[in-house]
């Protein structure tokens, strides 16, 4: 089968398309006919040397496909027929013709998807919905505040937030960005290049956020203790402005806030598996009801996937970027 390689740690020019030998899935693993991948900041880095796979995970970049089952592994969950269409959340291998995923992390497509499209699914829904929902720490009628509303992740956050009947802000890095959150039912929107504090603290006032989802880190951390009702949560998805942050403890203690974060890509299968039982319940009806929907910038061939991560690298797009496998 064909794969994209990465040559040597470096840029994007690294990246080519090689053969390697096709996975076999193992007990309770499926084999997934790629029709698509999602891109992911993590894969940059991956690419760069800078962030290994986790043990036992597929030296291959690429966290989230699309496709039809090709194969069944023995003590595979018996839902599952070859020729389904699925959409998987991977710890890698993703960047190939087929790959393998553990049968628990694949969600059937609904019918009114594309199957390109639904590789711009896995990862952000996974993310958000193990950051916001699972544990709960959103509900209906509480105000929400989205970083980076316009990425893959902050895109999804709005639309399930929204859904869920939560009031939801959002920052983003141009004036098309910021109509583009508007566009996905954020209440009010903001520039980042701008003063954005001043925005938000006037937004929610007097009451304050409720939740704050983060990617940024850095100076906006007490910026964001500021900006917290009593009994809100911080959430930390990454830290695009550093991981050392100046922290009061004095307004911890007194608006009793929650300061949390996670990652996906190490958590076990049995602990993506029960995020993929829950979003089935509970995301995947809002799918099929058109309420939300997956949002793709560019699809890119497999031989073009340098120009997709030097895309992403520039910041430019809204959404998803996904590397068609065909
Ligand atoms: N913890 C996890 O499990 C997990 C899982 C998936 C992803 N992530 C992380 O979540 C982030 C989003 O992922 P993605 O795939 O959706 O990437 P993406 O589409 O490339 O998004 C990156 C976002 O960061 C925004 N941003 C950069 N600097 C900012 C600032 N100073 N203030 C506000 N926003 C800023 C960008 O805004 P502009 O484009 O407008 O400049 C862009 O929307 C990435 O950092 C990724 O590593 C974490």
């Amino acid at each position: 089968m064909r794969i994209i390689k990465v040559r040597a740690p470096g840029g994007p020019e690294h990246l080519a398309v090689a053969d390697a030998p096709v996975p076999k899935p193992g007990h309770g693993e499926v084999l997934i006919k790629v029709a698509a991948c999602g891109l992911n900041h993590a894969d940059l880095y991956q690419r760069e040397g800078k962030y290994p796979p986790p043990p036992g995970a597929s030296p291959i970049l690429g966290m989230e496909v699309s496709g039809t089952i090709a194969e069944l592994g023995d003590g595979c969950d018996p839902r599952w027929k070859v020729g389904d269409r699925v959409c998987a959340l991977l710890a890698g291998g993703g960047y190939a013709e087929l790959c393998t995923a553990p049968a628990g992390q694949c969600l059937p497509i609904p019918s009114n998807i594309d199957l390109i499209d639904a590789a711009a699914l896995p990862e952000a829904v996974f993310t958000v919905w193990a950051n916001l929902f699972e544990p709960p720490r959103l509900s209906a009628g509480e105000t929400l505040l989205v970083q980076g509303g316009s990425s893959g992740v902050g895109s999804t956050a709005i639309q399930i937030a929204v859904a869920f009947g939560a009031r939801v802000a959002a920052t983003a890095g141009s004036i098309e960005k910021v109509q583009f959150c508007l566009n996905l039912g954020c209440e009010r929107a903001f520039n980042y290049h701008d003063y954005w504090f001043p925005a938000v603290r006037d937004w929610s006032q007097p009451h304050g956020i409720d939740a704050i989802l983060d990617m940024v880190a850095g100076e906006y951390f007490p910026k964001h203790l500021q900006l917290l009702a009593v009994g809100g949560r911080l959430i930390h998805i990454a830290t695009q402005r550093g991981v050392a942050v100046e922290l009061d403890l004095r307004t911890v203690m007194a608006k009793r806030l929650l300061i949390t974060g996670s990652t996906l890509r190490p958590r076990s299968v049995a602990e993506k598996t029960a995020l993929r039982d829950s979003i089935e319940q509970q995301v995947w009806p809002l799918f099929a009801a058109g309420k939300i929907r997956p949002i793709v910038y560019s699809v890119f061939p497999m031989g073009e996937a340098a120009e997709a991560h030097q895309l992403m690298e520039s910041s430019r797009h809204i959404g998803k970027i996904l590397l068609r496998m065909d």
